[in-house]
């Protein structure tokens, strides 16, 4: 095997998606605190917290008391490095939080034990299953009082379609919460609540405690008889999901996922471009720009490009050929990133994610391949928005530089800027998942390109994607307005979700999706 091969090969690059308050915060801390990567429980809350470095831009962070920066935490867990791309899913929702997921290999979904499945976790895993991504459950909060661990099986295949194979099984007799059973070696880990903070991480205790399985002997006899066994083939397609039970604030079934993700998830592989032709990851270097970010830290006013390596080796200080404009891309300051802290990088291969700075041709979908060895991989794709607002200059003075501003923020994905053809540029709609994405991006109007901006509300409640053959029958609709993205793409925007239902069922001919792929 190549040094490249062999490289990929002990890689994993996965998320963590689900819906806030399942607990990501506290797992994602609990994983550095296993692997090492932080020294103490906290850290990550308290880089949350820390704004003592207040700048304009974190004064944006400070006020919404939201993460705008996003971080790739990259640790080891037996001999095999795993890099960590924080998806922005909370009150931050937006673009990103799905672009992010087209980086990764598997995604962790934790799921809140009493709450089942949420909203967001089913946007998100909607974004999973358009890519095939490979889903590694993980049941939390199972400390406190929960359904019967089938019924959140069977949560799982209602509300996701997600066939659920429990690999440990959880020790809950009376409502007491006593260890799991890992189904595959039949040894029992005994739950001693930990919620001391990180002071002691992983105890998942190895001693096989008989009565304690006894408890759910007959449950563990029923689920081998229906056959509850993992289907390798069927999670790598992700259409099941291996699930593990525990509870993340009292570190208690952490490493029994960690060795998953090492065990289970798959490794980089071959890549497919946008004809669908697969680029081995012994190619020569190629990345997927999956999201940009301006002024990510004060001390370093400057865009950062984060780039995924999905095939061949990186280093430092080689060029790269952005596939969209043919033009090259210096890589001469590349970075690993962990929140807002920096390490310069040498080398990186499949699977690692690295950060270019001061990457302004770059945005979020670029290939970037070595000159010799052509690639470009198919667009990123994103949800229809779900929040509008119609963009006027506060300063009829500064159209120009709102002209800019709205060009860029759009070329960057901030928001996305619709256009009518009867009005131009006059006035045109922001898009968004997120509603953040509007204080975002109204705050660089005005601090960045200084063209202040007026918001106004629009008579638009959601969007579909359409297609060319469309739109005629749109236009001519009551209640439907035909608006086009900057690359031309036709977006039909609906007064409200019960209207675009209607037109969906009474006119199946028409083209209208809820997810955009180009
Ligand atoms: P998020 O990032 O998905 O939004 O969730 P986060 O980790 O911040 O956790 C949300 C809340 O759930 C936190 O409580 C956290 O302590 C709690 N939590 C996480 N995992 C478990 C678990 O396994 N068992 C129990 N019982 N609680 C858990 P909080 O009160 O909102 O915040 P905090 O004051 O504890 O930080």
């Amino acid at each position: 095997m190549s040094d490249v091969s062999t490289e990929a090969a002990r890689r994993r690059t996965f998320a963590i998606i689900s819906h806030p308050d399942a607990g990501k915060t506290t797992l994602t801390e609990k994983f550095l605190l296993y692997a090492g990567a932080i020294g103490q429980a906290g850290a990550v809350q308290s880089r949350k917290a820390d704004r003592s470095t207040t700048s304009d831009w974190l004064e944006l962070e400070q006020k919404r008391g939201i993460s705008v920066t996003s971080a790739v935490a990259r640790f080891e867990h037996d001999a095999t490095v795993l890099n960590l791309l924080d998806t922005p899913g909370h009150r931050d929702f937006s673009e990103d939080t799905y672009r992010v997921l087209s980086g990764v290999d598997a995604a962790v979904m934790v799921i809140d034990a009493a709450r089942g499945v949420e909203p967001q976790t089913e946007k998100l895993h909607a974004v999973c299953r358009a890519r095939g991504t490979p889903i590694i459950t993980f049941v939390n909060k199972m400390d406190r009082p929960t359904p019967e661990p089938l019924e959140i099986l069977d949560d799982l295949e209602d509300k996701l379609g997600l066939a659920a194979h429990p690999v440990t099984w959880p020790v809950k007799p009376e409502g007491r919460f006593e260890g799991v059973v890992d189904r595959r070696t039949q040894v029992t880990y005994q739950y001693r609540s930990d919620v001391g903070q990180g002071a002691r991480i992983a105890q998942e205790d190895e001693s096989a405690v008989a009565q304690v399985a006894t408890a759910v002997q007959e449950e563990l006899e029923l689920l081998d008889a229906i056959g509850a066994d993992l289907d390798r083939d069927a999670f790598l397609n992700g259409k099941a999901t291996p699930v593990f039970f525990g509870s993340a604030l009292s570190n208690f079934g952490i490493r029994l996922l960690l060795d998953a993700i090492v065990g289970l998830a798959p490794p980089p592989g071959d890549r497919p471009d946008a004809a669908g032709e697969p680029r081995p990851v012994e190619a020569p270097f190629s990345g997927l720009v999956f999201k940009v970010q301006a002024n990510l830290d004060p001390r370093h006013r400057d865009r950062l490009a984060f780039v995924r390596v999905c095939s061949g080796r990186f280093e430092r200080g080689a060029s790269a050929v952005n596939a969209r404009t043919g033009k090259k891309v210096a890589a001469k300051y590349a970075h690993a990133v962990f929140g807002r802290d920096r390490e310069t990088l040498d080398e990186a291969y499949p699977g690692d994610v690295v950060g270019l700075v001061n990457a302004t041709d770059l945005r979020a979908g670029d290939t970037l391949h070595e000159e010799s060895a052509p690639v470009s991989f198919p667009p990123l794709p994103t949800f229809t928005p779900e929040h509008f607002a119609t963009a006027h200059p506060a300063d009829r003075s500064r159209v120009k530089q709102f002209r800019r501003g709205v060009q860029q923020l759009d070329e960057e994905g901030v928001v996305q800027v619709l256009r009518h053809q009867d009005l131009g540029d006059q006035a045109p709609i922001w898009a968004a998942v997120g509603q953040l994405q509007f204080d975002v991006a109204s705050w660089r109007m005005e601090h960045e390109f200084n063209a202040p901006v007026r918001l106004e509300g629009t008579r638009f409640d959601v969007a579909r994607a359409t297609d060319e053959d469309s739109v005629a029958a749109l236009d001519a609709m009551r209640d439907v307005e035909v608006y086009r993205r900057e690359n031309g793409a036709p977006l039909a925007l609906f007064r409200s979700a019960y209207v675009a239902d209607r037109i969906e069922r009474e006119h199946p001919e028409l083209t209208l999706d809820t997810l955009i792929l180009s």
